[in-house]
């Protein structure tokens, strides 16, 4: 039996019924694009959130996690879905998403999480734990939803009930990976295709930052590229070719939302470029393109910090690795870095021994594969 089903046991009692996986997803390139309307390149990745999970005859909706023992049982009533400002919220808003879809809710069902993501370090536990929550009731409550419907009804439960105004990159990657793969998304059309990983080896390194701001200064950048988009009479930044935007930029009259809008069109460039590169084998381009993207979110976006910018501009340095940036929405989190896989074992020793004596911090450092997207797995 699989750790989720096991604690489920032990917690609740009872035998679960079912127990679903869902992936989080690491971003190569195409970063804070997809609310632009942009490319996004990202991939899921062999770390997630396991949820093992059993139907009640009541009106009970229960949540336990491992990673988060000492809140114990987290209880709602299917008719009182109030949030409680606590991690229960993430699923429960899944629930209510669910019936906003016009799809009929559970009556009663025991939850139970467990899994390997690091909390708010920019490998999407959020979008794992919605999209695992989404599998589950799809599966247990036969309800007739897709995997892409599934990641649209995940964004949009982070949306209205988290308060996080995020793009679908997320939770399509959870929903849709594919191994050995990542995933090309136009997050505009929502049309997808996959370009193969081939030998280059994929290694997250943790910076073990975490803004607590991250969220409101996300909404933040969001407004910003608006209100560009609105200067420049565009329904979103990433319509724009690099041409295109440098012949009107000055219609932006507010420097900063300048600086924001030249990321996203340049950054979306780079995107469908680096994805063309990969198809053709072009390692090198890529790493180029990656190191691009962290200089323009670090100093046009603004929302990379000195951790980042110190774990990139290493890996830049060292001979094997192709490219190296900040991944996922910022202030704090992971470095995606891309290498040779002979290069994995020197690069971790490398990094580790510089980050301790630069920050005194240990970093967490995880070489991961592409896998599949969320499913039902077995208990
Ligand atoms: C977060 C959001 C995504 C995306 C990235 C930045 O991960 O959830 O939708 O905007 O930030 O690329």
């Amino acid at each position: 039996m699989n750790k989720a089903s096991l604690d489920f046991e032990r917690i609740y009692k009872s035998c679960p019924q079912i127990c679903c996986f869902a992936p989080g997803r690491v971003n190569l390139i195409g970063e804070h694009t997809d609310y632009n309307g942009g490319y996004v390149f990202p991939c899921a990745i062999n770390m997630g959130i396991y949820c093992a999970a059993a139907k009640r005859n009541d009106n009970a909706l229960r949540f336990y996690s491992s990673e988060f023992p000492g809140d114990g049982i987290i209880e709602y009533r299917a008719d009182d879905l109030r949030m409680k400002k606590c991690w229960a919220d993430y699923p429960v808003s899944v629930i209510r998403s669910f019936a906003a879809f016009g799809y009929e809710m559970p009556s009663g069902a025991d939850f139970l999480f467990s899994g390997d993501l690091p909390d708010g370090a920019g490998l999407s536990s959020s979008a794992a734990i919605e999209v695992v929550t989404g599998t589950v009731l799809r599966e247990l409550f036969s309800v007739p939803v897709t995997n892409q419907e599934t990641a649209l009804i995940g964004q949009f439960a982070e949306n209205r009930f988290i308060g996080v105004s995020c793009g679908i990159m997320d939770q399509f990657a959870s929903a849709m990976g594919s191994k050995d793969h990542a995933i090309l998304l136009d997050a505009n059309t929502l049309e997808y295709s996959f370009a193969p990983l081939g030998d280059a080896a994929i290694v997250i390194v943790n910076s073990g930052v975490k803004h607590s701001l991250a969220s409101s200064a996300y909404n933040q950048r969001r407004r910003e590229c608006e209100s560009a988009a609105g200067a420049l009479k565009v329904p979103s930044l990433c319509s724009l070719s690099p041409d295109e935007f440098e012949s009107r930029k000055m219609l932006i009259t507010d420097d900063i939302c300048r600086k924001r809008a030249k990321h996203a069109v340049y950054e979306n460039k780079r995107a469908a470029d680096a994805a063309a590169a990969l198809l053709r084998g072009e390692l090198d381009s890529f790493g180029a393109l990656m190191n691009s993207s962290h200089a323009s979110l670090r100093d046009d976006y603004e929302v990379s910090c000195e951790e980042l910018d110190f774990l990139a501009g290493k890996a830049q340095e060292i001979p094997g690795v192709y490219g190296a940036r900040m991944t996922g929405g910022g202030f704090g989190g992971c470095t995606v870095n891309l290498m040779e896989r002979e290069t994995v074992n020197s690069f971790i020793t490398v990094i580790k021994s510089q980050y301790k004596e630069r920050f005194g911090i240990d970093p967490e450092i995880y070489s991961v594969k592409a896998v599949n997207g969320a499913a039902i797995c077995e208990m």
